[in-house]
């Protein structure tokens, strides 16, 4: 059944509500369609010159649904794609080229061939002069005729940061916030024919130095060796895009995110936030349609919201609407829904059960002008819950220490959460939402085990793609607001632009069933109470500031809009603890209260013992070099492959960085600097350093559940924006380092964990992270000589353990009784319904002082069956050894794909393992690609 037909600039919009026969039909026009709900089916396009005439044919047999004949409303959409031809023009017009929207400066330059590729060598900083000019972007699009609406407003999505807007030479607006939508009013300046759109941008970094001049703030640079620029913290801009310190400076202008203009008479819904809460047998669902249209009108219309539940039924409810928009043109309608619970599944964490997702549907039609305009979202229901609560009420509360907890309750569960921390997926930010890149990120995280994710606060609030891809994938995203290492500034026009920011991006984001919480900011709690940037003096002062944008601005605009989530202040913070404490607590990584940071590399990272306690661990983490293949999508130039070459040096912007990888590593490696593969084996170094130090720590932290202590652990970091040296599991272009594998194998739901002390006694933890117990557990202890491939000794014994815990097994070993030169301990276990839970291991003695070790002989079979997974094609690969392998690291040339396991200890002669590519090689192709690494002394 036809709704509407709308034809507009080449655009059509047909709303159907179809049969199946309708559905196939609409389908096969091969036009955008969008199925919103078993009601509605959109299409949009230009279906006008193919197949308009075949679809009014069509439409005409069916009879007109309920709302009678109503229309879409109509949308210009001003991407370059659209036939809005954009130019771009620097401030003495010396250089001119095309531009794209969405998109930005870096991007248009590379493209033009102006700038070579910006990763490459030292080009962060020989384009730096992009950043210091000033750029126009200029587009001219025609219409035959201005929509004769009440409303014509231009819309854009996302502005990089500072420009000065005019429409056919009339100024419309400016902007200062690159995180906001702006919406400005531009129907006194359309005409008919070629109308002008003209954004001048400013200089980021010109209008941070002169604005800081008058509300300095500290730090005034990043550290010299970012080679970054400085006052960021003047900027409502992506805080990395200045340097950070495993990132490079690129301080790019640009539209970022859509652009287009919007005309209708009455009001269109911008957002939809979504309310659910569990009473007795229901679920209550409260819709809140964020409408908007002209200042200070009247509007009169319907709304109706329906959803999808189980069983195939719909619920629908609606209202009259009749009201009055605010002086900014918006106001809200609110719809409550009461939803049996037994026609709704329950939304899953990963690693917990499933995440099935609901269509909601709501539509605004407007009284008079009969338009339509709809939302769709697609929502879970799940109940969550930050738990601080006073320990000593935890009953057998023994190993709780003082303090409170901290913890994620998911659906009455409490959840120990397993993740790592989000950096934006590309430097540029027009380039971050890329679908490709955040659909590898986030399978490679889920394939991890990982169930939360943190979303960085010196990146962007992310894409709608990206958390429409979370809630498909169970991935809890702790949110921090966009504020990191740095005092900010507390003026009013910061202020201002900050409320209308955080307003919007909690609007937006809100209904997503993975959001989990809210952060004010990332580590400036602990920078002014540590004195990071010399604050001390002003303390007060900064603290003022501080509340005045965390506490007095930001919570209240978090807390009204979404009362549900919890907002921390900072992270790390401690929690209620901080609040009690004026917000700057005494020392903000209390291991009793909230969530900490920490890094600490003058101690054995390799050794568990060193780690302090803590509630939540929200970020810890250890550099290593990408690979040299991630590595030479930068430099192909010899001279550059080494640690001290003037390429490594700019690329590395921890201070002391490569000593801290050297001290750690050769702790426990034999590297010599004669060694004719030393950067190579300094690169596989580093990476079995990186991957070992955090499965200690993090294992640490998975045993350290027991009784709630800890309840979170999320290393950093995920992701890389450039080949460089950085803290990342992944490297730039997706390849996983060892860590990441190591990653997939230390969050293993079921893991049996040693902890060797000091003394080497050796305690044993059986990690339980499901809802139901381990039950009929047999562990093993395999004692090896470093010389064979036969235990020289087994242990075997009965272990079970709880749900979702972590168990102190009552067997000791004592270690301090053998010749621990030679010998080590592997660990495996056995229970009831578990499959391939990973083995584990005691080195007591580092690598490169153990007797035996030797050669091995290794051979590599990819055998020819394959099979078909839901990820792609996977292959079967044998892995022959004589001998005890360290670290075996497989590495092949066939991209898009990796390994399920690497960086393997074989202590077997067989060892399959498979390889997962999506596209389809021949076996033998991929056999002769595999090149292979191990370490001997
Ligand atoms: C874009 O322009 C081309 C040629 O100028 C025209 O054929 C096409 O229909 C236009 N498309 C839209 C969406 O206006
Ligand atoms: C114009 O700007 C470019 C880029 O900033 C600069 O290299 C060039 O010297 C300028 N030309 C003149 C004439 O000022
Ligand atoms: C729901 O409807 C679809 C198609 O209309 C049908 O294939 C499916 O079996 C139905 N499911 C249930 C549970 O009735
Ligand atoms: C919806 O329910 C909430 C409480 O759950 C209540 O505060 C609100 O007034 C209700 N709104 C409407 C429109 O009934
Ligand atoms: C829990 O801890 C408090 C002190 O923090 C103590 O008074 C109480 O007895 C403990 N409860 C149990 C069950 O151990
Ligand atoms: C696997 O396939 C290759 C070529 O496709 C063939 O040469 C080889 O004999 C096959 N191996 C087996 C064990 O079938």
């Amino acid at each position: 059944m036809v709704v509407a037909i709308r034809a507009d600039l080449a655009q059509v919009c047909v709303y159907v509500r179809p049969t199946q026969v309708e559905r196939k039909y609409a389908l096969r026009l091969g036009a955008n369609q969008s199925v919103i709900s078993t009601d509605l089916l959109v299409i949009t396009g230009n279906l006008f010159t193919s197949n308009m005439a075949v679809m009014k044919t069509y439409f005409t047999l069916f009879t007109l649904w309920t709302f009678g004949n109503v229309a879409c409303i109509t949308v210009i959409d001003l991407s370059s794609k659209a036939n809005v031809t954009w130019s771009i023009e620097n401030k003495n017009g010396s250089v001119k080229l095309f531009g794209s929207v969405p998109g930005g400066i870096y991007s248009d330059l590379m493209k033009a061939g102006i700038i070579g590729d910006i990763l490459s060598g030292f080009n962060d900083v020989a384009s730096r002069w992009v950043a210091y000019d000033s750029w126009t972007y200029t587009g001219q699009f025609t219409i035959k005729e201005v929509p004769a609406t009440y409303v014509a407003h231009l819309v854009l999505e996302g502005v990089d940061t500072v420009s000065f807007i005019e429409v056919n030479g009339s100024p419309v607006g400016s902007t200062n916030n690159m995180f906001v939508r702006y919406v400005f009013d531009i129907k006194p300046h359309l005409k008919a024919g070629v109308n002008e759109i003209k954004v001048s941008f400013a200089s980021p970094i010109e209008v941070a130095r002169s604005r800081s001049k008058k509300y300095f703030t500290a730090p005034a640079c990043v550290p010299e060796l970012y080679h970054g620029e400085c006052h960021a913290n003047q900027l409502r801009k992506m805080q990395a895009s200045f340097a950070w310190d495993w990132g490079p400076a690129f301080p790019s202008v640009g539209l970022w995110r859509p652009a287009y203009i919007e005309f209708y008479d009455t009001a269109i819904i911008r957002s939809v936030t979504i309310h659910t809460s569990k009473v007795n047998a229901h679920w209550l669902l409260r819709i809140i349609a964020h409408l908007e249209s002209a200042k200070r009108r009247q509007v009169y219309g319907y709304l109706t919201a329906s959803i999808n539940v189980d069983g195939n039924q719909t619920i629908k409810v609606g209202e009259y609407v009749e009201i009055d928009m605010r002086e900014d043109g918006a106001n809200e309608i609110e719809l409550n829904m009461t939803i049996s619970k037994n026609v709704i599944s329950l939304w899953w964490p990963n690693g917990f059960g499933k995440q099935p997702l609901y269509d909601l549907h709501v539509i605004f039609v407007s009284n008079k002008s009969k338009e339509i305009y709809d939302v769709h979202q697609k929502i879970g229901f799940r109940t969550l819950e930050v738990v601080e609560e006073d320990t000593s009420l935890l009953p057998g509360n023994n190993t709780a220490g003082p303090g409170l907890t901290f913890y994620f309750k998911v659906n009455g569960y409490p959840i120990f959460m397993k993740g790592s921390n989000w950096i934006p997926a590309n430097i540029l930010p027009e380039l971050g939402g890329d679908k490709k890149t955040v659909d590898s990120l986030l399978l490679s995280a889920r394939e991890a085990h990982m169930a939360m994710l943190r979303v960085w606060g010196g990146g962007v609030y992310e894409s709608d793609y990206f958390y429409q891809r979370c809630d498909q994938l169970g991935i809890l995203i702790w949110q921090d607001f966009l504020f990191a290492c740095s005092m900010y500034p507390a003026d009013t026009e910061f202020l201002n632009s900050v409320k209308v920011e955080i307003e919007q991006n909690v609007i937006r984001l809100q209904h997503h069933p993975s959001i989990a919480i809210w952060a004010g900011n990332n580590e400036n709690e602990v920078a002014l109470r540590g004195n990071w940037y010399a604050t001390s003096s002003e303390f007060i002062t900064y603290k003022e500031d501080y509340i005045k944008l965390y506490v007095n601005t930001i919570k209240p605009i978090v807390e009204g809009l979404d009362p549900g989530r919890r907002y921390v202040v900072s992270s790390p913070s401690n929690g209620k603890e901080s609040e009690q404490e004026g917000y700057i607590a005494q020392n903000p990584y209390d291991p009793s209260y909230g969530d900490t940071h920490y890094y600490n590399y003058f101690l054995d990272n390799w050794n568990q013992n060193i780690y302090p306690k803590t509630r939540f661990a929200s970020e810890y983490g250890f550099q290593s070099l990408p690979s040299l293949l991630t590595m030479s999508t930068a430099t192909k130039n010899e001279s550059d492959y080494n640690v001290h070459s003037q390429y490594s040096v700019h690329r590395q912007h921890c201070p002391g960085g490569y000593g801290y990888i050297d001290y750690q590593m050769t702790r426990h490696l034999q590297l010599s600097t004669n060694d004719p593969k030393h950067f190579e084996k300094y690169i596989y170094y580093s990476q079995i350093s990186q991957a070992m130090s955090m499965k200690a720590e993090t294992e640490f932290y998975r045993q350290s559940q027991a009784d709630w202590y800890t309840m979170g652990a999320l290393y950093w970091q995920l992701n890389d924006v450039w080949q460089a040296p950085s803290w990342s599991s992944i490297e730039y272009g997706g390849k996983w380092k060892m860590l990441h594998y190591f990653a997939k194998s230390f969050f293993a739901p079921v893991l049996i964990s040693p902890r060797r002390l000091l003394t080497n006694d050796v305690e044993i933890y059986l990690l339980n992270d499901r809802f139901v117990p381990v039950t009929g557990g047999i562990v093993t202890i395999d004692y090896f000589n470093w010389s064979s491939l036969t235990p020289i000794k087994s242990i075997m014994f009965a272990a079970n353990a709880d749900p979702l815990s972590s168990k102190k097994l009552s067997i000791n070993i004592q270690l301090w009784k053998e010749k621990i030169d030679e010998i080590f301990l592997r660990f495996s276990l056995t229970a009831d319904g578990v499959t391939r839970t990973p083995c584990n291991y005691v080195f007591p003695k580092p690598f490169k002082s153990v007797v035996g070790l030797k050669k091995p002989s290794i051979q590599i079979k990819v055998s020819n069956t394959t099979e078909s997974v839901p990820e792609g094609i996977r292959y079967n690969i044998d892995i022959t050894v004589d001998t005890v392998v360290l670290f075996l690291w497989l590495e092949t040339t066939v991209p898009g794909g990796h390994f399920d396991v690497n960086g393997l200890i074989i202590t077997n002669n067989i060892v399959s393992v498979h390889y997962v590519n999506q596209k389809q090689v021949l076996p033998h192709d991929l056999e002769k690609s595999i090149a292979y690494k191990y370490y001997l002394n």
